[in-house]
């Protein structure tokens, strides 16, 4: 890496991906403090990474890093080379996050963000129009998913991009560069599959566990469409489509009227127990389709 050697790593939220991401880090033997203002996450967090860290570290014949978890982000920032932002997709929070990153982080620390849909740029501008934000579009379970999209905005400078592709090596990714439009493009081909997959379900055509069976059976996916729904989280994938929709006013990524009563009557998926499928507390599927 060039500039922003990942001696310490800040990861800025401590839910279903910025858990995964600290955990990789982890793995990848790298000293890595998770913030998050809720003790419950960071206690649920810490459980998560410390029964997974050392196995997936030896099988990179790695030491595995020290996990540290925190509530206050301002105070954990000292020294940090690599921050990754994974906050709920709501723009305020984000733009919040990143202005106190342009204000307290190290002059040469890397600030990326995990957003699926979001503007780097505008990111990059909260944080006072550094040319150190980019985007690190990790994917769910994030230690396990080797895909990263690195998104370079036009704010973002050629060294912050190769340190963002270098850092996803030293984690065990595979990168991909693409530019910062709206959803990029693992966003916007799973939200339009997605969203069709839940308009087929509404109308009757066939029921949630059929329309998964057969993107599993019928085109080789190894998820279907509505599992991969609920794994996301359906409030994570209601904020996204908003979020597309808002960005680039195409009327296919405007959320199924099924997906908002779902989210409405607190189905978030797996997460909750409950979304186009059941689930005990273990997380397995009661209900859902036959894999296999
Ligand atoms: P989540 O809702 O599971 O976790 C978000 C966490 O952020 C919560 O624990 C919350 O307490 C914390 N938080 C909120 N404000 C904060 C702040 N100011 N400082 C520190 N922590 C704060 O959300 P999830 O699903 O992990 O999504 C996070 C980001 O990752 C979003 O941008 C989402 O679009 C993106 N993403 C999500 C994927 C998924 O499968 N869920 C896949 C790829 C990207």
């Amino acid at each position: 890496m060039t500039q922003h050697s990942p001696n310490k790593v800040v990861v800025v939220g401590g839910g279903t991906m910025g858990r995964g991401i600290a955990l990789a880090a982890v793995a990848a033997g790298l000293d890595t403090t998770l913030v998050d203002p809720q003790p419950d996450v960071l206690a649920t967090a810490s459980c998560y990474i410390a029964d997974r860290a050392e196995s997936l570290a030896s099988a990179r014949d790695r030491t595995a890093g020290q996990l540290t978890v925190a509530g206050d982000l301002e105070a954990s920032l000292d020294e940090a080379t690599i921050v990754i932002e994974a906050v709920v997709e709501l723009t305020d929070v984000k733009r919040q996050v990143f202005q106190t990153l342009g204000r307290v982080a190290e002059p040469s620390a890397l600030l990326a963000s995990n957003t699926s849909t979001l503007s780097i740029a505008e990111l990059a501008g909260a944080a006072g129009g550094s040319d150190r934000v980019v985007g690190m579009h990790f994917f769910n379970p994030a230690h396990r998913m080797k895909l990263v999209e690195v998104v370079a905005a036009s704010t973002t400078s050629e060294t912050t991009r190769a340190d963002a592709v270098a850092l996803c090596r030293v984690l065990g990714k595979e990168p991909i560069v693409v530019a910062d439009v709206a959803g990029f493009v693992t966003s916007r081909l799973g939200l339009l599959l997605g969203n069709e997959a839940m308009r087929i379900v509404a109308e009757g055509t066939a029921t949630a566990a059929d329309v998964d069976t057969a993107m599993r059976l019928g085109y080789n996916h190894p998820m279907g469409p509505l599992e991969l729904a609920d794994l996301v989280g359906l409030d994570a994938r209601l904020n996204n489509l908003k979020s597309v929709t808002e960005r680039m006013g195409r009327a296919e990524f405007a959320p199924p009227s099924l997906l908002c009563d779902l989210v409405g009557a607190g189905h978030l998926g797996r997460k909750s127990g409950h979304g186009f499928y059941r689930y005990d507390a273990d997380g397995a599927i009661l209900d859902g389709p036959r894999h296999g």
